[in-house]
């Protein structure tokens, strides 16, 4: 986490492997090796603290913030978003005619793509339109 070069690798092996991050847990953290009073602290011993519990955070959320948003940018580009998303309006328009189209006994209480249910936390599934 304090080593810009292994954090980019690891984003980089990510990408290569996976194509998108699903989630990120920022668990590293130390407490550093000092062990007096506060007002006895270095700047040095500070900065080992920050490097990793503070700094690293951020380098590898920043590193790792674009593979997570190739996972949530599901939407379709259209004028509402300012043409940020990321299907065409042609893709979008798949589920809606397949939800239109839909018998009755088709499926309810899901969330669905064009390639049916999408399992897993429906918060980071874009709806289909
Ligand atoms: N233990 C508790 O009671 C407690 C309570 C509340 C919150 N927490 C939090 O839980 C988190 C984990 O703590 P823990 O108790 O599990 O401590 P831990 O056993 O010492 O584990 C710390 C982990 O952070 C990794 N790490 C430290 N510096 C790193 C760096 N520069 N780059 C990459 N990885 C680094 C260590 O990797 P290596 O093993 O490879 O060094 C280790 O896996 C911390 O954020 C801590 O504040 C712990």
């Amino acid at each position: 986490m304090t080593d810009g070069t292994t954090i980019s690798s690891a984003a980089k092996e990510i990408e290569h492997q996976y194509g998108h991050l699903d989630s990120l847990v920022n668990n590293a953290g130390i407490t550093g090796s000092f062990r007096g009073a506060p007002s006895e602290v270095t700047v040095d011993q500070l900065r080992e603290v920050y490097d990793t519990n503070v700094f690293g955070v951020v380098a590898v959320t920043n590193a790792m913030l674009p593979l997570r948003r190739s996972q949530a940018g599901r939407y379709t580009a259209t004028d509402l978003n300012n043409h940020r998303g990321y299907r065409t309006v042609e893709q979008g328009a798949v589920i809606a005619a397949l939800l239109a189209t839909l018998g009755a006994d088709g499926p309810t209480g899901t969330f669905q793509d064009e390639n049916g249910p999408v399992p897993g936390n429906t918060s980071l599934v874009a709806v289909p339109w």
